[in-house]
């Protein structure tokens, strides 16, 4: 691991705020931070007081600054010009580590060079509340004491896997980065569900949140499989299998969750880049 930790934080949005707020509450000193982040202003979580240095681009950083890590948090959308400025001695000894959906190791390799060390991955929304899942890949370059300080950061906003093979993070972003969304709909569809069977919106709509919420939790933290623990619940001739027979239909959820994860992992392709 680094000894100290020198990261350089380009973007403090949704994403780079959770991961500041991470690596803080892990103990990392914030005078080992430096945040680039054009409108300060408007983030929260730097208008705070903290001792992390704050600029609002590269060219204010001190000509002898070495980071030893950079981290990418700025949209996908015209990256290659936000990433230009950091060509050279800025990322010549850094890992590179970015979090932005859809820019391929070799975007980044092209930018910085095919010797750049880079990690690319895809976290998710949860990391709002250190409750992510983040999927990294790194290049050849990424050496094993980079490789352990990207684990460490990444841990301060959940949970980490790595893949070796890069096609994979199309699928991983089908699965785990779109999927709180999926999550999140059947929270609506189960309110809805309630709703039509005679249920108050009001109710309806807590019931499915905590029932998602509470379920999610105990798939979490039992040692028994989501397979082990429906089966515990499915009563034979009972209501949850009188539900289940429905949704494990062969045109039910299944089959729908594959189309769904399977558009999904298309269109992550399409955009990779
Ligand atoms: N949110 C998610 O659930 C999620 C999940 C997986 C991956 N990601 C990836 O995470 C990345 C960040 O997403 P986000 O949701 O955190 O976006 P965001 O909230 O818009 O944050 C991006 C931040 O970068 C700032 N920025 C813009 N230009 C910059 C520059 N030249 N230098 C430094 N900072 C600059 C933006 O400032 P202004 O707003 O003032 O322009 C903004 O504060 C994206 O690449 C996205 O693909 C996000």
């Amino acid at each position: 691991m680094f000894n100290p930790y020198k990261i350089l934080l380009v973007g403090c949005g949704k994403m780079g705020s959770a991961m500041l707020r991470g690596w803080l509450a892990k103990g990392i000193s914030p005078t080992n931070i430096c945040v680039i982040e054009p409108h300060s202003e408007d983030v929260s979580l730097l208008r705070s007081d903290l001792s992390v240095s704050v600029l609002s681009s590269p060219e204010e950083l001190h000509a002898d600054y070495e980071p030893n890590i950079v981290v990418f948090a700025v949209k996908p959308q015209g990256m290659k010009d936000i990433l230009d400025p950091y060509c050279g001695d800025l990322t010549s000894t850094a890992v590179v580590l970015s979090i932005a959906a859809g820019r391929n190791i070799a975007f980044f390799e092209k930018i910085f060079g095919v010797g750049a060390a880079v990690v690319r991955t895809m976290p998710n929304t949860p990391a709002a509340i250190g409750r992510g899942v983040t999927a990294a890949c790194a290049n050849n370059n990424v050496n094993p004491v980079q490789r352990a300080a990207c684990q460490d950061l990444l841990e301060a906003i959940g949970d980490v896997v790595w893949v070796d093979d890069e096609a994979l993070i199309d699928p991983v972003t089908a699965v785990s980065g779109s999927g709180p969304a999926y999550v999140f709909l059947m929270i609506e569809c189960l309110a809805h569900a309630g709703v039509v069977q005679g249920l108050p919106l009001k109710i309806a709509k807590e019931l499915a949140l905590a029932t998602v919420a509470g379920a999610g939790e105990l798939a979490r933290v039992s040692d028994e499989t989501a397979e082990t623990l429906r089966v515990n619940v499915t009563s034979p001739g009972g209501t949850t299998a009188a539900a289940l027979e429905v949704l494990m239909a062969e045109d039910g959820l299944g089959v729908l969750m594959d189309q769904a994860v399977e558009a999904a992992t298309r269109r992550s392709r399409e955009l990779s880049g």
